[in-house]
């Protein structure tokens, strides 16, 4: 029975649980969050410990961070590298990966998610549900990717970046570094970095 850990038991951890599990790679899934000992329970895995407790096991378990917040999900997957634990890539069984894409390490794919040819994908990225990564896309870490977002060929997102839900960028768009996207929103041209931008198509509404 291979056993992977899960950092952070939240709605988005069981998704990251049922990808893991469907995966066929591991048999079995345990949670650790700082809500433990109080929560006890993450859909239907045991959360078993807190941030703490992963850190000073015995032995170290295969793990992956399931946190939203893109900045910390990079900083935590940092902290478990560097005490030496193996960190897990992802990859729902109903998710499609070109052979010739890279998929780093502590990314998760999620179910129906496309990521085709020559398409980099760095550590600790979500690729969600249905979203779709065309060939030659290039994300840098720590990238977020709604549930249903479809990034056209060739497009480069920057660090920290959150694609959101429904969202969608034309072919060789540049998405900078700590940007949102907004759910729904049209990338027609190239976004600088720390912008906020929402509609159709996409408008800078923040910097
Ligand atoms: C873009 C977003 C981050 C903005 O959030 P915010 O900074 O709190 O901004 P506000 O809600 O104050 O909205 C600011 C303005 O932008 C508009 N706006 C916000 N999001 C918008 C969107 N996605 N599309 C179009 N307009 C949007 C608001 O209506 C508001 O307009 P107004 O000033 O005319 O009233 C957020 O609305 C959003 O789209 N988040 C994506 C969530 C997501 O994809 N979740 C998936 C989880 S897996």
């Amino acid at each position: 029975m291979k056993t992977l850990a899960i950092l952070g038991a939240s709605g988005h951890g069981k998704v990251v649980a049922d990808a893991a599990l469907s995966s066929g790679l591991w048999t079995k899934i345990v949670f650790y969050d700082d809500a433990w000992p109080a929560k006890k329970k993450n859909g239907q895995s045991d959360v078993v410990g807190n941030t703490q407790s992963l850190f000073s096991a015995h032995e170290k378990p295969e793990v992956v961070v399931a946190i939203g917040n893109n900045m910390v999900r990079l900083a935590k997957q940092s902290e478990l590298v560097a005490e030496g634990f193996a960190v897990a890539t992802v990859v729902h069984s109903t998710a499609t990966v070109s052979s010739s894409a890279i998929v780093g390490r502590g990314t998760v794919v999620m179910a129906g998610a496309v990521v085709n040819a020559d398409a980099r994908i760095g550590a600790a990225c979500i690729v969600n549900s249905n979203a779709v990564v065309e060939h030659d896309c290039i994300l840098a870490d720590a990238v977020h990717i709604s549930p249903g977002a479809c990034l056209a060929g060739g497009v480069t997102v920057g660090e920290f970046s959150w694609v959101g839900i429904g969202a969608s960028a034309i072919q060789l768009k540049r998405i900078g570094k700590n940007v949102m996207v907004g759910a729904g929103a049209a990338v027609v041209n190239d976004l600088p970095d720390g912008v906020t931008a929402v509609g159709v198509p996409a408008r800078i509404i923040k910097s």
